[in-house]
């Protein structure tokens, strides 16, 4: 395996602001949700480090289940169609569920998560994203919760990914554009 140098990014949100803004997160999701249960539906693989911090600001009986889907292809290019890679594995219906997306961008996946949840007829269906990119939203749709709202930027670190690297940067950081 080729050892790949990390190039020096520019930091977007550090640990410490990424840390407060989701306990800010976890503290209004416990309110609204008091005393309820809750499943917290990440989606995979992205979200994975987003839904585990989060997971323990938030102070209510909760599960975890997991998505999956394909919708970047292997970089920055959007396909355009997004497909479930990996269904849920506890049933959705009558819960109340949380689905947790590290990033909204064009929508296509929200909109489509949400569409394939609403069918699983759960009690309450509500959805968070760390980072929303509102410029380049394709469908008309928002997220309940959202931690940070960033310009047109590719953005890895803290479970984002480019071609799946740098999933594991403790900071937000910015992919400049001549690596994409
Ligand atoms: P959407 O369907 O275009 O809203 O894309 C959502 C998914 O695209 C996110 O869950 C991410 O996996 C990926 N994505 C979008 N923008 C970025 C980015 O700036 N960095 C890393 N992944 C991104
Ligand atoms: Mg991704």
């Amino acid at each position: 395996m080729m050892l790949m140098p990390l190039p020096q990014l520019q930091v977007l949100f550090t640990r410490e602001q990424i840390a407060r803004r989701v306990a800010e997160l976890g503290e209004q999701i416990t309110q609204d949700f008091s005393c309820q249960s809750l499943v917290l539906l990440g989606v995979l693989k992205g979200a994975s480090v987003f839904l585990s911090d989060l997971a323990r600001a938030i102070h209510l009986d909760a599960t975890f289940d997991f998505l999956g889907v394909s919708s970047y292809n292997n970089g920055t290019h959007h396909s355009g169609e997004v497909r479930l890679t990996k269904d849920v594995d506890e049933s959705m219906e009558d819960r109340n569920v949380l689905l947790v997306e590290d990033i909204l961008d064009t929508g296509l996946t929200m909109t489509y998560l949400s569409k394939v949840l609403l069918a699983h007829q759960p009690r309450a269906l509500r959805t968070v994203a760390l980072l929303d990119k509102p410029a380049r939203r394709i469908k008309p749709v928002r997220a309940d919760y959202v931690g940070f709202e960033i310009p047109d930027e590719f953005v890895v670190g803290y479970g984002m990914d480019h071609a799946e690297r740098y999933r594991n940067l403790p900071d937000i950081c910015i992919l400049p554009k001549h690596v994409l």
